[in-house]
């Protein structure tokens, strides 16, 4: 069980190392983004994001995974996580979700983007909510960590973080969405996944004290469905049951001394967390 396992805490140097894979996942992420267009199909982006792997002298952190194909997970529609890339050609008002790992001298960063394909005019706006809340989830989650850090808090404050928005909103008369509970982040570092699990929902079980040196993906999907899932005969593509769409972001976070620094955030998180009020605490 991962809630036994030893934590691997790293060291500044640790976590700067780990912050050079990070940004190969940033750098990765955006040039798949911009590929997404209409036409385009789910294999072409995953050749977009190995041509970045290439380039910058890293490895895949999915590539041979537990015998995972392709260095990239595209998931469209009611597909949530680990879609597989293929010839299907994404058209407008696609909602599709990209995963994406790397490994630099040993250290993994993991983290995912939900895309909205093709012209505004094209999207749901049910999608289009879906997707800019499940990032302020995400958001919110780091928020979370942040300040727990700073306060001697628990990891179980991202769940909290993730369903408190989730229920503010519909609250506010929002379409409800659902947290997909079966799938959660997790410890990265030397490995991509690591002890511990990372809820995104409200759990008794608080988790490890938040102290520097701890690293996680946290990655909050959503549904506008029901949120049971189910694994298709390929072995690894997720869907709803219920064929709603899905939405999925993923950050890979360092806890430093006093905070956090987002490392597969182009800007290490600043933007994001200052809208939260919180100060980002870049190492470099
Ligand atoms: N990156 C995914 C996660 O966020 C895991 C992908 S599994 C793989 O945890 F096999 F596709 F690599
Ligand atoms: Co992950």
């Amino acid at each position: 069980m991962l809630g036994r396992e030893r934590i691997e805490y790293k060291t500044p140097e640790q976590v700067l190392a780990m912050r050079r894979a990070g940004l190969v996942v940033a750098d990765a992420l955006a040039a798949v983004t911009e590929a997404a267009r209409p036409g385009a199909t789910t294999d072409d982006l995953d050749a977009v994001a190995a041509e970045v792997l290439r380039s910058a002298g890293a490895t895949s952190s999915f590539l041979g995974y537990h015998g995972y194909p392709k260095v990239l997970c595209a998931s469209v529609g009611a597909e949530v996580v680990h879609g597989i890339p293929g010839p299907r050609a994404l058209v407008a008002g696609d909602v599709l979700s990209v995963d994406f790992g790397a490994v630099v001298d040993g250290w993994h960063g993991d983290s995912a983007v939900t895309v909205l394909v093709g012209d505004a005019a094209a999207h749901d706006p049910a999608d289009v909510e879906l997707v800019s809340t499940t990032r302020d989830a995400l958001w919110a989650g780091i928020a979370a960590l942040a300040r727990g850090a700073a306060e001697g808090g628990r990891l179980g404050v991202v769940g909290d973080a993730v369903q408190d928005l989730v229920e503010l909103r519909a609250a506010q008369g929002r379409p409800p969405l659902a947290i997909v509970e079966g799938y959660v982040g997790h410890g990265i570092g030397t490995a991509m996944h690591q002890a511990p699990e990372v809820l995104n929902h409200r759990s008794r079980s608080r988790g490890p004290k938040l102290r520097p040196g701890l690293c996680v993906a946290v990655e909050p999907m959503l549904a506008r469905g029901g949120d049971e899932t189910e694994v298709l005969d390929d072995g690894w593509t997720v869907v709803t049951d219920d064929g709603s769409t899905a939405a999925h972001w993923e950050h890979t976070v360092a806890l430093v001394e006093g905070g956090v620094w987002v490392l597969t955030a182009p800007d290490g998180g600043a933007a994001d967390l200052a809208a939260h009020g919180v100060e980002v605490r870049p190492l470099a």
